[in-house]
């Protein structure tokens, strides 16, 4: 089993959404549970939107994060942990506590890479109990066309996280499917781009 936490100390920068698609994508290699630890509940709120027929379980966890993971790990393959946009929230630190990775999305523009700063002494505080957690930080919204875009992976480097290959493009997909409580997978067409990031990403991950 395979604890993956998505966390970052920014809101809005992608955790959930990549949460969600991760979540699908490693559902057609093993059994997936997805805890929402986010008070938010925007993973069950998709979950809700799904109309019965997700890939995945979901479950609200924000109360009890540590009973959550203990009730899920024996059963499933991949337990995936979204969590709210603080990495001090109780919520991320227990996550950050029981997962193997943490994936940090960071959208391309600088008030998301200075709240990056803040998560790096924390995830070393951290491993003083955790000593295996892996840590990567993940460029999300990328629009390659701009100058930002293209500055970022060098901006990156300034939070001393390596960054993962796999970026994922500011594509509509990825927030029609949540509209339509799907992943990107299960967009046909429309997600094909999309789809092939995640697997892409799956791939740097797990493979
Ligand atoms: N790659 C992307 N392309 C286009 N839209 C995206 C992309 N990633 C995320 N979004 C959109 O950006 C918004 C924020 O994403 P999301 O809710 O996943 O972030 P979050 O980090 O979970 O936020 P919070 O901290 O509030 O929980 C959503 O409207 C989502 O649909
Ligand atoms: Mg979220």
């Amino acid at each position: 089993m395979t604890v993956i936490a998505l966390a970052g100390n920014k809101g809005g920068s992608g955790k959930t959404t990549l949460a969600i698609n991760l979540a699908a994508a490693l559902a057609r290699r093993g059994k997936v549970v997805l805890l929402d630890t986010d008070p938010q509940g925007s993973c069950v709120h998709w979950y809700n939107a799904t109309d019965g027929d997700a890939p995945v379980q979901v479950h609200a966890a924000a109360d009890d994060v540590d009973g959550a993971v203990r009730d899920n790990c024996d059963t499933s393959d991949y337990l995936l942990i979204d969590c709210p946009p603080s990495v001090n929230a109780t919520q991320t630190l227990a996550a950050l506590s029981l997962a193997d990775k943490v994936l940090i999305p960071v959208v391309p523009s600088p008030l998301d890479i200075w709240a990056g700063l803040h998560v790096e002494p924390v995830l070393r505080q951290v491993m003083t109990h955790n000593p295996a957690l892996q840590a990567m930080l993940v460029i999300n919204q990328l629009e390659p066309q701009t100058r930002l875009s293209q500055l970022v992976r060098q901006a990156l480097d300034e939070l001393g996280l390596p960054t993962a290959t796999t970026a994922l493009r500011r594509r509509m997909a990825y927030r029609r499917a949540m509209l339509e409580g799907r992943s990107v997978l299960d967009m046909g067409k429309r997600g094909t781009e999309a789809a092939r990031e995640i697997e892409q990403l799956i791939a740097e991950l797990v493979d």
